[in-house]
């Protein structure tokens, strides 16, 4: 089955950097309730597209159903190299981020920085797990699209709740008045009650860590303390386990009146 024109428009907007491809049903719900604009929604089987959406996302139904184009299954198989197990695809347009305006974001939470990370899927878990803990952005370098469709498939489409963008020198960034604080194995134990909120969170690469300009740059080197033996957590473990145990740090008991 051909559908030039389609096959085609998929295919562009994968290396197009004002769009997003969104592989299966997560990411689609994610992208819309956090207000994705989508341009293309397609599926190889329209009765179990709204199946799901009545049963995973209710709230969505309408729009999914009005949205949706059903395209013949062998078509939609051309459409990305692996096609998702839930019927359906869709083209987002990706929401500006401005670095510096994400950076100043007044709140009391911290941004997360990854340095040069190579893997797509777990670039996309700590998307996701950031989104989660209500975390001001995630800035990641080197030389992955932290919007690419494998990113956002592991993010399930998170991407939309907070601003994700790249950046070229982690160590050159404006950071204004955060913190940076380098999370390695070899620092000082994390102890998450006197984390600042607003600090900027780095985390290294999977095989080499943390570069030596970004761990001389730093304000604090912190670990989290692991069993003797193990050298280290996955990456995506690693941010959960910081920004979870910052949010699970209770909030100080009110003065006595
Ligand atoms: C898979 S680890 C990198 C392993 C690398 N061989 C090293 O020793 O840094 C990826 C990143 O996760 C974070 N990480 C993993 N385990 C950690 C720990 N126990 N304490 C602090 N950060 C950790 C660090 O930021 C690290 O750069």
């Amino acid at each position: 089955v051909q559908d030039g024109s389609l096959i085609a428009r998929f295919g562009r907007a994968r290396r197009d950097r004002s769009l997003a491809v969104l592989e299966g049903f997560h990411p689609l719900k994610h992208a819309l309730r956090f207000g994705a604009t989508v341009r293309e929604l397609v599926t190889s089987d329209r009765a179990e597209l709204e199946r799901l959406a009545a049963a995973l996302a209710p709230d969505l139904a309408g729009r999914i159903a009005e949205l949706a184009r059903e395209v013949d299954p062998a078509l939609f198989d051309q459409l990305v190299p692996l096609p998702p197990t839930t019927p359906v695809l869709a083209l987002a347009e990706r929401p500006a981020v401005d670095v510096d305006v994400a950076l100043a974001d007044e709140r009391a939470a911290p941004v997360v920085l990854l340095e040069d990370p190579r893997d797509l899927g777990n670039l996309g878990a700590c998307v996701r797990v950031a989104a989660a803990a209500d975390v001001a952005a995630v800035l990641a370098s080197g030389g992955h699209d932290p919007w690419h469709p494998d990113a956002l498939r592991g993010a399930a489409g998170l991407h939309f709740a907070l601003p994700v963008a790249a950046v070229a020198a982690p160590e050159a960034l404006a950071l204004g008045d955060r913190p940076l604080i380098a999370l390695d194995p070899t620092g000082a134990p994390l102890v998450p009650a006197e984390l600042d909120p607003r600090a900027v969170l780095a985390f290294g690469t999977e095989r080499h860590g943390l570069s030596s300009q970004v761990l001389a740059r730093a304000d604090a080197i912190v670990s989290i303390p692991m069993r003797p033996g193990v050298s280290s957590l996955n990456l995506a473990t690693s941010v959960a386990a910081v920004l979870f145990a910052w949010r699970l740090v209770p909030a100080p008991a009110p003065p006595l009146s």
